[in-house]
């Protein structure tokens, strides 16, 4: 049986591959879920293709806008060069106490390999949060963990999750909730300027996929 939970997760580009790998955790998670998209059908599909492969969870899709006034917590699960738009797409309607979880990473992939973006700001996640109003905080989460890894719903994730944020009741909520996915520890990364090295992270996790042929490369933290 599914345990309950109180807070309602809102994934905002939900239909994707890491959208769909995080909607999955949460739902068996017990989670109420809800997917968003740009196209409300599509939404509606990939809820539907959800709830039936996990009996019991609670998943519902709609357009990303209708999505955001619903969650708790809502994940950002977009291409990164498309999320500021989506944010200030839904800058009016965000409801007090939620938190917007960034998962997207500023890569650049060329000949070379992949990498980080050069931003103003330290990390992608604080370039994004300039685009929240001041009562919404961001929470960086689930960077380094790969949209393959999180789909096996079947495996325990096995890794730990380091978690950046600067209001420490909203890190607080994204931790508990993370640690509700099995075999995951999540860790208080400090600030959300830190999400600096988590996005480094993931870009290092890929090159390590590459390398290697693999799909489930994540990270580890010895010594606490
Ligand atoms: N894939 C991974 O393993 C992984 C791991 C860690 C972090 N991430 C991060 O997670 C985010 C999503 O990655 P992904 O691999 O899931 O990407 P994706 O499958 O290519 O796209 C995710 C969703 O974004 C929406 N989208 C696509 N283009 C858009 C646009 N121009 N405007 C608005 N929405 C658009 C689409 O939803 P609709 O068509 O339904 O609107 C799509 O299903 C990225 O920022 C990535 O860096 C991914």
């Amino acid at each position: 049986m599914i345990t309950t939970r109180a807070e309602t997760i809102a994934l905002l580009g939900g239909t994707g591959k890491e959208g769909q790998g995080l909607a999955a955790r949460f739902a068996a998670a017990g989670f109420d879920v809800v997917i968003g998209s740009r196209e409300a059908e599509k939404a509606v599909a990939s809820a539907d293709a959800l709830a039936a492969r996990i009996p019991g969870s609670r998943v519902r899709g709609c357009v990303n806008p209708t999505a955001a006034q619903a969650g708790d917590l809502v994940v950002l699960c977009v291409p990164f060069d498309r999320a500021a738009a989506l944010l200030d797409e839904c800058r009016a309607l965000w409801k007090e106490g939620c938190v917007v979880v960034d998962t997207t990473v500023p890569l650049r992939f060329d000949a070379s390999g992949v990498s980080v973006l050069d931003l103003p700001e330290p990390c992608g996640s604080e370039h994004l949060s300039k685009h929240l109003p001041d009562f919404v905080p961001m929470v960086a989460a689930f960077k380094t963990i790969s949209a393959h890894t999180l789909g096996e719903i079947e495996k325990p994730l096995d890794c730990d999750l380091i978690v950046c944020g600067n209001d420490a009741g909203g890190k607080a909520r994204v931790i508990g909730a993370a640690a509700t996915f099995a075999g995951l520890r999540p860790l208080d990364g400090g600030p959300l300027r830190h999400a600096r090295a988590i996005e480094a992270m993931c870009a290092l996790a890929i090159g390590l996929n590459r390398r290697y042929k693999a799909k489930s490369a994540r990270f580890r933290v010895v010594g606490v």
